[in-house]
């Protein structure tokens, strides 16, 4: 099914408070939970390795999407899969071999998506798409929340959907995702959007209907 999905990143999300804040944005209606791995490499910054994803799972009632900005990546799917992912994203970018990847995080019997970086040629994935359960269209350089919608990414989702043709796989799109640009791909063909400080700027897990209301004003952009 295409209906739009909101994955918020809980790298927005108040980091002593995991467990409440994953809480709060599921009773507001959010459809899957994006976990941003980050290795101080791959990007320059720093966030949750495997026992910290372990420690979100049982707080996970939806979808638990782990996002590895990590390289290399293989010595690690294994890992994560054993912390409870329900999907592992890697980066074409983060090594030669993504190919090898995709299978290694498909012989975990988790969910496999493939990311590009806003650099990165929609050619990259041609021909691995088959093995992926997911194309994840970065539309900021990853690393940061809170940065600016790069929009060369909407094209770059038009040509992702093609590619996918009839085939049932997911376009995420993540950075830079607001009600101003979400209208722009989902138009595209996208039907997962990541969103950090969009959902959880003004809220907290005391204000809990504001992530309420931020989801609410992203999907209203779409269907209005
Ligand atoms: C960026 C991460 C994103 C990020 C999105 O490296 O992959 O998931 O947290 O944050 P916003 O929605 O604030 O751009
Ligand atoms: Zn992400």
């Amino acid at each position: 099914d295409r209906s739009i999905k909101i994955a918020p990143s809980i790298l927005s999300a108040d980091f002593a408070n995991f467990g409440q804040e994953i809480r709060a944005i599921e009773d507001q209606g959010a459809d899957w939970v994006h976990v941003d791995v980050m290795d101080g490499h791959f990007v320059p910054n720093l966030t949750f390795g495997p026992p910290a994803v372990k420690a979100f799972r049982p707080h996970v009632k939806t979808f638990m999407d782990v996002h590895l900005m990590i390289a290399p990546v293989d010595p690690y799917i294994e890992a994560y899969a054993e912390a409870g992912a329900d999907m592992i994203t890697a980066h074409v970018e983060a090594g030669p071999h993504i190919h090898r990847t995709l299978q290694a995080i498909k012989a975990q019997g988790v969910k496999a998506g493939v990311a590009l970086n806003p650099g990165t040629p929609v050619e990259a994935i041609e021909h691995v798409i088959d093995l992926a359960d997911m194309v994840l269209v970065m539309t900021v350089n990853p690393g940061f929340g809170g940065q600016k919608f790069i929009h060369s990414g909407v094209e770059k989702t038009r040509r992702v959907r093609e590619l996918i043709g009839d085939r049932e796989i997911h376009i995420q799109i993540d950075g830079g995702v607001t009600p101003e640009t979400a209208p722009l791909v989902a138009a595209a063909g996208a039907d997962v959007l990541v969103a950090g400080s969009a959902v959880f700027k003004g809220g907290s897990v005391d204000k809990p209907d504001v992530y309420g209301s931020n989801m609410q004003a992203i999907r209203q952009s779409i269907s209005g």
